[in-house]
């Protein structure tokens, strides 16, 4: 299993897809299968259910796929090294990615993204730092291969993580 980890923005799902496709391997975005479990989109569940019952499926999401022993590109959500726990299974069983950019960058890529609930905030840009500061360590613990992401295109990205593996 291929994991990639990072902030949201960072070009997870976008690289993920076409690291897929290169290797020949089947795509999973735990988010997408998460949404299609609950029937709704993730911010709707955030809004009725609260952030932990969200972090308990997203939890008993992955645990189910990395259970499964058929190998996979997987997509993380940007939250899923939040739980000790979490961050260990996905190392344990998977090549870990953590594609790492700078939350300014993150910034203009989603400056008018309404789907985050976590970004749905007065501030966003000060909401981006301080998850920044927060994860960046966790991302690191997690992963096996730290790729800076600057402004690298998709294709840049996705030479970037074959060149890791
Ligand atoms: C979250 C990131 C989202 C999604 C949820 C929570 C986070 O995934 O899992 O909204 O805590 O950063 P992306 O990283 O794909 O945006």
């Amino acid at each position: 299993m291929i994991v990639l980890v990072g902030m949201p923005g960072s070009g997870k799902s976008s690289a993920g897809r076409q690291v897929a496709r290169r290797f020949g391997l089947p795509f999973i975005d735990s988010d997408h299968l998460i949404e299609s479990g609950i029937g709704m989109p993730i911010k709707d569940y955030f809004a009725q259910q609260g952030e932990e019952a969200f972090r308990d499926l997203e939890t008993a999401t992955l645990r189910r796929i990395a259970e499964d022993p058929r190998q996979c590109v997987l997509s993380t959500g940007g939250g899923s090294v939040l739980r000790p726990e979490n961050r260990a299974l996905l190392r344990e069983k998977g090549t870990v990615l953590y594609l790492r950019a700078s939350p300014d960058e993150i910034y203009r890529r989603l400056r008018h993204d309404t789907k985050r609930p976590l970004l749905q905030v007065a501030d966003p840009r000060a909401k981006l730092q301080e998850l920044f500061q927060a994860r960046d360590p966790l991302y690191r613990e997690t992963a096996h291969f730290v790729i800076d992401t600057g402004r690298s295109s998709v294709q840049g990205l996705v030479h970037h993580i074959a060149m890791q593996l």
